[in-house]
């Protein structure tokens, strides 16, 4: 083991020679920095063809991080698996799901934080077995370990963010409401959601193409029976004020004369069997082979097909399937149709019907068949099981390079359902196939800090749940949970109830209407927190203890600061009216109501009861901080940055940094000062509002609004000329 200095808070403890995953984004002049160090507070036992780290957890530590993974913020006593899983069933006791995420961070009286930068399967037992003992147990010898260790919970997670590179920025209308549904499978079907949508006065800014619009399940082909003239359909959308947003999945069909399976073949790109002949799996359109992203030249090769749809006007994509999913290959369906067969005419017991029931359930996803596919590693055929957590990773790094060299300087809209570490610089990712469940919106609020610590930003859960079917009230409160995830989508499965915000009574829809109206007219404030955490490697979504360091925030999971000036806590049990809240120091309690005026409240410290209907939603404003607001439209486009809201909160003085820039161009690099600084003092009853101006802004009006500790609301409203406040009265 070789160990290296690579910032104050920061250690790489080199295990073997590992695989280089490109995970992480540093400079690797650091490695010169050898130093001798051990490893601290893990006891490490080396094995031949396994590694295991042990730590003993001290009472009161919380072990966060982990990504994507069932169970609450706090791993503790659970049983976690880094071995990305196409599962659509998300039961409280899923060890693994599509994602694999190794880091995780121990909050306790002190703070440390491991990363384990290894493409295999990684095991880790939280105090699962043993109360007080965390056993991790890596499949393999050759791995990076990085420990982090600071004085506080958020600068050790920092530590780790700095190494992880600049985030992924899409579009500014990708923060926008986005509506999918696996069926829209005809151009009429998605006009009619737009139409419904406009009708409605739904503010929405995509339409989401599933599965359906391909041709046989072929990625980058379009069914032209069911979508004629696809080019004239993205431009009546456009002029509709959408965007079309199609899926690629990362199985190609078998089948001759299809281009991208021809291509593949000839060019010898796809995953291959122990013979070097290419492995076939089955998935939605039968047959497929899986494009070996390990190799450079396929990243490059797949990247550019999706100019196939960008020449149709396409600016998003979603990448689908990609763990990668496998429903059957020959030989597990042999052996099941064989068990089958053997079990036709036998009366069967309990053991030959389990087994019969086993061999079909263990049919997908099956970790004989991973072990059985081969990808070319640094010039060696090295069984995709060994390396499989990357595959995600590296089909959705493929489409953000190829979609950089097709439109240079644009922004494209682009998420994955499987992911590494490190994917979060190329796109963001959603959550999979959770289920129109009441606890499925708490697993979403438990993993969106747990995800951001990984440096996944872009990120948000299937709202009103994929499989089954959503009640209203359940679409309402999980949209209001939603209110600020980067990805705000709504999408659900075939044959599921319909659950478009205009799909159930009249009163549903208006309440939708307004949860959407304020989304958007959060949206200069969602942009400018999440494009700051992208830029500065930062964390958009945080739990309580990150800021607070009282005992009960150390506690509460199901509370969220939201940037630096918010904090949500939304309702999230069926039948709710209202729920209990902590407080850790004075906020402004923000409820937009049915019908009547907003009604603003300053809470106090500590615990309190809220009520809150289901029409009614919540927003907390913390203490000498503010929020940008704009007025709402019916699409990020429509919208008018030029004149914003600046609620604030202030005892004595606030400063924010409102970051914005054009939204759509990559010149948002480099330029992490852009935008303006609002100060507000206070004085003698009186307020001083400064605001400073960093680059090109076009804000002509500022309506600021404050309220003081003791709930006194003072309105403010300053024209902007040259980047500074100029007179009191607009024109
Ligand atoms: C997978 C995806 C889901 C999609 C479906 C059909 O289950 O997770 O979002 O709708 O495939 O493409």
């Amino acid at each position: 083991m070789k160990s290296y200095l690579l910032n104050p808070h920061a250690q790489l403890f080199r295990f073997g020679n590992p695989i280089e995953t490109e995970s992480l984004s540093y400079s690797r002049d650091r490695l010169e920095l050898q130093i001798e160090a051990s490893l601290p507070l893990f006891e490490v036992d080396c094995k031949t063809d396994e590694t295991v780290l042990r730590y003993k957890m001290n009472k009161g530590d919380r072990v966060l991080g982990l990504g994507e993974a069932m169970g609450g913020a706090d791993k503790r006593g659970r049983y976690i698996e880094a071995y990305a899983t196409d599962d659509p069933v998300h039961t409280p006791d899923k060890s693994a799901l599509y994602g694999a995420h190794n880091y995780l961070f121990i909050s306790g009286h002190s703070h440390c934080g491991i990363y384990l930068d290894f493409p295999g399967r990684i095991s880790y037992d939280i105090g699962f077995t043993h109360p007080d003992e965390m056993i991790i147990i890596i499949d393999g010898v050759d791995f990076d370990l990085y420990f982090f260790q600071n004085e506080t919970l958020l600068e050790t997670v920092q530590a780790f963010r700095n190494l992880q590179g600049v985030g992924y920025a899409p579009p500014k209308w990708a923060f926008g409401n986005q509506q999918s549904r696996w069926s829209y499978d005809t151009r009429n079907k998605i006009l009619e959601v737009a139409d419904n949508m406009r009708k409605k006065w739904l503010p929405c800014d995509a339409i989401y193409l599933d599965i359906d619009y391909m041709e046989g399940y072929k990625n980058f082909t379009i069914d032209s029976t069911r979508f004629p003239d696809f080019e004239d359909m993205v431009k009546e959308m456009r002029t509709k004020g959408f965007r079309l947003i199609p899926i690629i999945d990362a199985g190609v069909k078998i089948e001759p004369g299809y281009e991208v399976y021809e291509e593949g073949i000839e060019k010898e790109y796809f995953c291959t069997n122990i013979k070097g002949e290419p492995y076939k799996a089955a998935v939605w359109p039968g047959w497929v082979h899986f494009p070996d992203f390990q190799k450079p030249q396929v990243r490059k090769w797949f990247g550019e097909k999706y100019k196939n749809l960008v020449d149709f006007g396409i600016e998003g994509f979603w990448n689908d399937m990609n763990e990668p999913s496998i429903f059957y290959t020959c030989e597990g369906l042999k052996k099941f149709i064989e068990k089958a067969k053997e079990c036709e005419r036998k009366n069967l017991d309990l053991k030959d019907y389990f087994e019969l029931e086993t061999l079909f359930e263990t049919l997908s996803g099956s970790k004989e068949d991973y072990e059985s596919m081969y990808q070319m590693l640094e010039g060696h055929r090295t069984s995709h099981h060994k390396i499989h957590n990357l595959y995600g990773f590296n089909m959705t790094r493929a489409a953000a390079e190829g979609l950089q060299d097709i439109g240079s300087n644009k922004r494209f809209l682009l998420f994955s359902r499987s992911s590494f570490t490190g994917m979060g610089r190329y796109a963001g990712l959603w959550t999979g196939d959770n289920h129109s469940w009441w606890e499925h919106i708490l697993l979403m609020i438990y993993m969106m800090p747990s995800l951001n610590m990984g440096g996944f930003l872009y990120i948000g859960s299937d709202i009103g749940g994929f499989g089954g079917d959503a009640s209203a009230a359940l679409l309402i409160r999980w949209s209001q949970a939603s209110l600020l995830t980067p990805l705000f989508r709504n999408h659900s499965a075939l044959g599921t109830r319909n659950q478009e915000p205009y799909a159930f009574d009249d009163k549903t829809t208006d309440t939708m209407r307004k949860v959407l109206e304020l989304r958007y007219a959060l949206i200069p404030y969602i942009y400018s927190e999440y494009m700051k955490a992208a830029l500065k490697k930062d964390l958009y979504f945080k739990l309580l203890s990150f800021e607070y360091d009282d005992d009960h925030s150390k506690e509460v999971e199901d509370q969220l600061l939201v940037g630096d000036s918010a904090m949500m806590a939304p309702v999230y049990r069926e039948n709710d009216r209202g729920r209990y809240i902590w407080v850790p120091e004075e906020m402004l309690l923000w409820k937009t109501v049915m019908n009547h005026q907003d009604e603003f409240q300053v809470i106090r410290p500590g615990h309190h009861y809220m009520h809150l209907e289901l029409e009614e939603t919540a927003l907390f404003i913390r203490k000498n901080k503010m929020i940008v607001l704009s007025e709402p439209a019916q699409n990020v486009d429509l919208m008018n940055f030029s004149y914003l809201t600046v609620l604030a909160f202030v005892d004595h003085y606030a400063e924010y940094h409102y970051y914005d820039d054009d939204g759509i161009s990559m010149e948002y690099k480099d330029n992490e000062q852009q935008g303006m600084i609002f100060r507000i003092h206070q004085h003698e009853n009186a307020y001083k509002i400064s605001v400073d101006q960093k680059g090109n802004m076009d804000v002509k009006i500022i309506n600021f609004m404050i309220t003081n500790m003791q709930g006194e609301f003072t309105e403010i409203v300053y024209q902007v000329s040259d980047g500074s406040l100029q007179s009191k009265q607009p024109e």
